[in-house]
């Protein structure tokens, strides 16, 4: 399994002072290109004065007020309702991708009446018990009624369709969740007919397809979501990172035609917090004034144009938009690039065998042409 957790270089990490835009600047005076943009959270730039501001001026109205409505929240949800596919509405704002993805099994147990999930292997849904059970071996607590099957990394198209309708044959499952580009798992993705396949087969068992946009939803690929552009809704739509540029935020958003289920999505202490909500409402008016597809296909541009000459049969570049992995065969190769480019005041999110880019939709192209020309210099010929 590749993921951030089980990294092999233990660097000494710089300790970062301030942070603005595309930019980290250490306690030591050094200035970083950010690439990893807080696992991909910070996508219009870190402290953009528009959301610091909404932020600060909502630090001296009210942070926590207890699930109570307030004119923030009603302005998040309207942002919110402004930019996902018009099927579905929002059913509640949390803190973390987590906090979705686990609130979504539950709500799909609810509306179906089953308790069985399954889960595509590799992919990330967060760290809950049952969220880890869906994705990763050898989780610490097992539970029983959780499957993995294969996704792209391992299998073909038609056998992740065959092996997920012979699992929903048994009519139990109550809900699919689906990571479309598996971006901790080197940007392992499917092709949009495959995801609609996917999204039909669930429907026809009485399953409920959820899309773990968490990563991928607002524009990180270039589209505003993936499921956006399919034939097929899926059922239920999680989406968090870029919603609060970094603040803590996620959501939950579900097909308007299922049936009411909102007694089974509990609160928790932080959710609807109105601070989220001023981080949520200003990010999103800010994501509408900015030309997010083209940013993101300059981005795309740039990467592809610079690193493919760096791949080979040990290296492989995967990804889209501002979502991309360079996967390493060789470990030693990994740590020597790795090391070499933090030298050079690159930060990128590092896995077991990866690089991965993440940067923020706002980078400045020349920023950017630096930071993956300093990749290609860092790589060793001794692979
Ligand atoms: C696709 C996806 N889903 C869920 C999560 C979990 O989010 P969080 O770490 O906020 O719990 C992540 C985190 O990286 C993710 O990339």
């Amino acid at each position: 399994m590749t993921s951030t957790m089980q990294t092999p270089i233990h660097e000494k990490k710089p300790s970062i002072s301030h942070a603005k835009g595309s930019k980290l600047y250490t306690t030591d005076n050094r200035m970083l290109i950010d690439l990893c943009s807080g696992f991909g959270s910070v996508f219009l730039g870190h402290c953009h004065p528009a959301i610091s501001n909404s932020i600060a001026t909502q630090l001296t109205s009210s942070w926590s007020i207890g699930r109570e409505n307030s004119p923030i929240l009603e302005s998040a949800h309207a942002a919110v309702k402004r930019i996902i596919p018009r099927r579905f509405s929002l059913a509640g704002f949390y803190s973390t991708g987590m906090e979705a993805s686990e609130y979504a099994l539950r709500l799909a147990a609810a509306i179906t009446g089953r308790n069985s999930f399954i889960g595509f292997r590799h992919s990330m849904h967060g760290k809950s018990v049952i969220c880890a059970n869906l994705c990763w071996e050898n989780t610490v607590i097992q539970v029983s009624n959780t499957q993995m099957l294969p996704y792209s990394d391992i299998a073909s198209d038609d056998e992740i369709l065959s092996r997920l309708e012979a699992t929903l044959k048994s009519h139990s499952i109550a809900a699919l969740v689906v990571e479309p580009i598996q971006g901790t798992n080197n940007c392992w993705g499917t092709s949009a007919s495959t995801l609609d396949e996917i999204v039909l087969l669930c429907h026809k068992y009485g399953t409920l397809c959820i899309f773990d946009e968490i990563l991928t939803g607002l524009f990180r690929t270039g589209k505003s979501f993936i499921c956006a552009d399919l034939g097929s809704t899926p059922d239920i739509l999680l989406f968090a990172k870029s919603i609060g540029n970094g603040f803590p935020s996620s959501a939950v958003a579900v097909d308007s035609k299922l049936p009411d289920a909102s007694s089974a999505l509990p609160g928790s202490t932080f959710s609807d917090n109105p601070l989220a909500a001023s981080a949520i409402a200003s990010t999103l008016a800010l994501m509408a004034t900015l030309p997010m597809s083209n940013l993101i296909a300059d981005i795309e541009k740039t990467i592809q144009h610079i690193l493919t000459p760096i791949t080979d049969e040990n290296i492989i570049l995967r990804g889209q938009g501002a979502l991309w992995a360079i996967e390493f065969k060789s470990s030693k190769q990994l740590k020597q690039t790795y090391e070499k480019i933090v030298k050079e005041n690159i930060m990128v999110s590092v896995t077991s065998n990866s690089l991965r880019l993440l940067p923020c939709a706002t980078i400045q192209q020349s920023d950017l042409a630096f930071a993956c020309n300093t990749i290609t210099d860092a790589i060793p010929y001794n692979k």
